[in-house]
């Protein structure tokens, strides 16, 4: 796994700063206020930093946005990074002010001289997850990230509160990895054998083969995999942190690779459909993060792994299979296979573990994209309580994510002549709500249930805020934030 860069903190040393090498980043609110390792560094550069505090370009920065100055004269330093944050702004900019830090970190690291910084561990946990790169399948020499020290006042209590932020940046970076990997690497055997490898970190990891889940009757699972040579898994994680009560459940779609099968898609863009299994991909770096972080709640995340391959033993369009619930589907079109893979391990999760609560997370439909674009995961619920309390987990720490409807008249839409319901509505229009009424008939009443479609969230071409391009980990912070205020405060 791609190791997140290491911080250390320290109490603020004045003397340290002028020899730092590397990028050295100061932090100036608005005014131009400075702390002490500010006023140092204004001192050894002869007022730069007072000449940058009161510079027109300076007033126009917004709080976490920061200006680079190249080699700047008294510094050993090849980069001083000012940037702009009050000691009262919020953790959005603080975060933002740490990945402006990290979007320039090169192999000589930083010195962060964070004194007068309100959360200092929030500057670094920005900082860790924009210092992602993924080059694992690259060769020629690598450029690793240098070290980074943090000065900070009281070094102690911002190392307790970077311990469980740590433990979330290797579960996005998990979440990362496992998007990022082509489908000939990261097969439905290599997925299951990173996961089976949390056992290290405490996690219960149980691995379900083909036979075992013909036992259980998930037809629709195993249609979806049966033309491809990478056999059919479901994965069961257990975090048992809480104390009696049932888990919360989590459920992933792990389609390693979405050809569309016999329905197959056109040539162009395909190959992003190595991202399909970023709902199992999220699903893990969530138990990864809570395993790290030895949450205190009990939470299952279960995952269905399968690849949807053309072949001569691939599932037709027309095919009926039997659910685990005991329902048939027709297979209108067998690219419509997240939703078959889900619907029996929605259904196992729920008649094993009886969770208080169902999230989750798919790369379903295109349709979503058409409607939210890049900014927005959908969301679907049959539980307003639940959703809400999604939703401002997700604003809390800025993942995008928008409700949208279900209801009757969409799941009509459903109806099949010669089986219980075909796996695609009739017409292309509300694709996205049609498939989470789909999914809903396979939530038992009494459960609460939320559906993120991640298609278009999950990836993005180019940088975003706390990613370069390529998987963003998006949900993993929401996720965790939400398990944490339901369960653990
Ligand atoms: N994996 C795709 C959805 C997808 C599209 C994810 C673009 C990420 C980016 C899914 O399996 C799929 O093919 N959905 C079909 C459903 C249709 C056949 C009803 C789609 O969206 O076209
Ligand atoms: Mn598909
Ligand atoms: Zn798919």
């Amino acid at each position: 796994m791609t190791v997140p860069v290491t911080i250390e903190f320290l109490e603020t040393d004045l003397d340290r700063i002028e020899d730092a090498t590397g990028q050295v980043a100061i932090f100036l609110g608005q005014g131009g206020k400075m702390g002490a390792a500010a006023t140092r560094v204004d001192a050894l550069t002869s007022g730069t930093l007072s000449r940058v505090a009161a510079s027109e370009a300076f007033g126009k920065l917004k709080p976490g946005e920061g200006m680079e100055l190249s080699y700047p004269a008294g510094l050993a330093a090849d980069m001083l990074h000012v940037i702009r944050l009050d000691r009262a702004d919020d953790v959005a900019a603080t975060r933002k002010a740490g990945a402006a830090i990290g979007r320039k970190l090169g192999a000589a690291g930083a010195t962060v001289l964070a004194d007068a910084v309100g959360h200092a561990a929030e500057v670094a946990f920005g900082l860790t997850l924009r210092a992602y790169r993924f080059d694992a399948r690259k060769t020629g020499p690598k450029e690793a990230f240098g070290p980074v020290t943090m000065m900070v006042a009281g070094a102690e209590a911002v190392r307790a509160e970077a311990a469980p932020l740590a433990a979330l940046a290797d579960g996005v970076f998990m979440t990362r990895d496992l998007v990022n990997e082509p489908a000939n690497v990261l097969t439905t055997t290599e997925f299951a054998a990173r996961l089976e490898a949390m056992r290290d970190l405490g996690l219960t990891v149980e691995v379900l083969e083909e036979d075992a889940l013909a036992d259980l009757g998930m037809g629709a699972l195993l249609g979806v995999g049966q033309g491809s040579a990478s056999p059919s898994k479901v994965v069961v994680m257990q975090w048992n942190g809480g104390g009696e009560e049932p888990p919360f459940a989590l459920v992933g779609k792990g389609v390693v690779f979405d050809t569309g099968g016999i329905s197959i898609k056109p040539a162009g863009g395909m190959e992003d459909m190595t991202m399909d299994m970023g709902g199992a991909g999220t699903v893990a770096g969530v138990m990864r993060a809570l395993a790290g972080r030895k949450a205190a709640a009990n939470v299952v995340g279960i995952v269905g792994l399968v690849e949807n391959m053309p072949d001569g033993l691939a599932q037709r369009p027309g095919d009926i299979v039997t659910s685990m619930k005991g329902d048939t589907i027709e297979v209108i079109n067998t690219d419509a296979e997240g939703r078959l893979v889900l619907a029996d391990i929605m259904w196992y999760v729920q008649d094993r573990f009886q969770p208080t609560g169902m999230i989750d997370l798919a790369t379903l439909t295109g349709a979503i994209i058409v409607a939210l674009g890049h900014e927005n995961t959908g969301v679907f619920a049959n539980d307003d309580a639940l959703c809400d309390a999604f939703l401002a987990a997700a604003a809390a720490e800025g993942e995008g994510a928008w409700r949208l409807p279900m209801g009757d008249a969409y799941d009509a839409r459903l109806k099949s002549r010669v089986a219980d319901m075909r796996n695609v509505g009739t017409g292309r229009d509300g694709g996205s709500i049609v498939a989470a009424q789909f999914l809903q008939r396979f939530v038992k009443d009494g459960t609460p249930w939320v559906h993120l479609d991640i298609a278009g969230t999950a990836l993005l071409q180019g940088d975003s805020a706390f990613a370069p391009g390529g998987a963003t980990g998006w949900g993993v912070l929401a996720l965790n934030r939400l398990i944490r205020d339901r369960f653990e405060v």
